[in-house]
């Protein structure tokens, strides 16, 4: 049997929580873990070499090259630290290098802050912050509204999307989903209703996106969706950036068919988001339009930033791995070489790889 010790980990981007939290989680694998604080990219795939996974975040973009460079220094099996994976050129690694991610570790987490923007921007309290701060205790232009009664349209009622739909409810709100697979019986526990896309956008008070990236939602929110919405609608998005035309957002925001945003996430932001730019100019003017407005809330990708989230990625992500090097994988999985099923003999004793 394998043993642990001997796999070895290539671990990109890499901050001082990942660590803490990885070095955490190992002492119950012992895995030996090389922490690199670039991203992947096609300059640093290279340093992949000598190890026998690699380790990565949701801006780490696994392209073709990426891939090959990868497949070239022996790397059997890409350990994603996060659910999403449009990152991923899935044709470029099939039948190649395998893939696993984490689908679940603090779905709260995320649904939280989706939340925490709702309110801080009706309740303005990112500008409160800095006026009491600077002794000035007037409250003019910070009148919200009641969240009561209120409709919210929640996009993608997966197991983000249903918490943030419970959570709402718990407001006294009236929520709408729309989902390409409805979950009518969640619906029906937490009280809310499926609707057509349309509707969504022509009733919703606050909207939510909680789908994934895919060809079908890339830029879901663009201008002929922002005209259909109810004049002054809040928009979050704490899903993925490119599901909104950040350039339409900015029209519906200058033209006050936009109230508010928060966002979590930024169709360009694995140029920025993560990182400290304080002392540098941002040279994005799409970005730094966005945070000129004084009612969008931009967050730098940090719903899935709890200490419970952080514990089970690493758990998770190591799992993962382990299960993966014990050969520990259902019979009726595919072998990715062969492509023979299940009891590929090959792959039991490693000669496939
Ligand atoms: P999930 O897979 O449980 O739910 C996604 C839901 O979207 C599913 O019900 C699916 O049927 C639905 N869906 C798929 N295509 C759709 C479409 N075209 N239109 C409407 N609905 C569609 O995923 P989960 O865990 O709820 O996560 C949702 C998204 O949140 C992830 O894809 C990821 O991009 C994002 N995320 C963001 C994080 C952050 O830190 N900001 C952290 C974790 C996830």
């Amino acid at each position: 049997m394998t043993d642990l010790k001997n796999i070895k980990i290539a671990f990109f981007d890499a901050k001082s929580y990942d660590m803490d939290f990885f070095n955490r989680a190992n002492a119950d694998f012992g895995f030996k873990i090389t922490y690199f604080s670039s991203h992947l990219t096609i300059e640093t795939a290279a340093l992949s070499k000598g190890h026998d996974t690699i380790c990565i975040f949701v801006n780490d973009i696994v392209t073709q090259e990426i891939v090959d460079i990868l497949i070239a220094n022996q790397i059997r099996l890409i350990a994603l630290r996060a659910s999403g994976y449009n990152n991923i050129d899935l044709k470029a690694v099939y039948r190649r290098i395998h893939v696993v991610r984490v689908p679940a570790y603090s779905p709260h987490a995320v649904a939280e802050h989706a939340v925490a923007l709702m309110l801080s921007l009706n309740r303005k309290i990112h500008k409160a912050y800095y006026r009491t701060h600077d002794g000035n205790f007037n409250i003019q232009g910070l009148l919200g509204f009641d969240m009561v009664g209120k409709t919210a349209g929640v996009i993608g009622t997966g197991q983000i999307g249903k918490i943030v739909a419970q959570i709402l409810k718990g407001f006294g709100m009236r929520v709408l989903g729309y989902d390409l697979f409805p979950d009518k019986a969640s619906a029906t526990r937490i009280g809310f209703e499926y609707v057509d896309l349309d509707t969504l956008w022509k009733e919703s008070d606050i909207l939510t996106l909680h789908c994934p990236l895919t060809k079908e939602t890339v830029h879901l929110i663009n201008e002929a969706s922002i005209a259909k919405m109810k004049p002054g609608v809040m928009i979050i998005n704490t899903g993925r950036g490119m599901l909104i035309d950040s350039k339409a957002l900015i029209e519906g925001l200058k033209s006050g068919q936009v109230g508010s945003a928060g966002l979590d996430v930024y169709e360009e932001e694995n140029e920025y988001f993560f990182e400290d730019f304080s002392t540098s100019v941002i040279t994005d003017d799409v970005l730094a339009r966005l945070l000129s407005f004084n009612n969008v809330l931009v967050t730098s990708h940090q719903g899935f930033f709890t200490k419970e989230a952080l514990q089970n990625i690493a758990a998770i992500t190591l799992k993962n791995i382990k299960i993966f090097f014990l050969e520990e994988r259902t019979e009726s999985e595919i072998c990715y070489k062969c492509g023979q099923q299940g009891g590929c003999v090959r792959k039991q004793t490693g000669k496939c790889f």
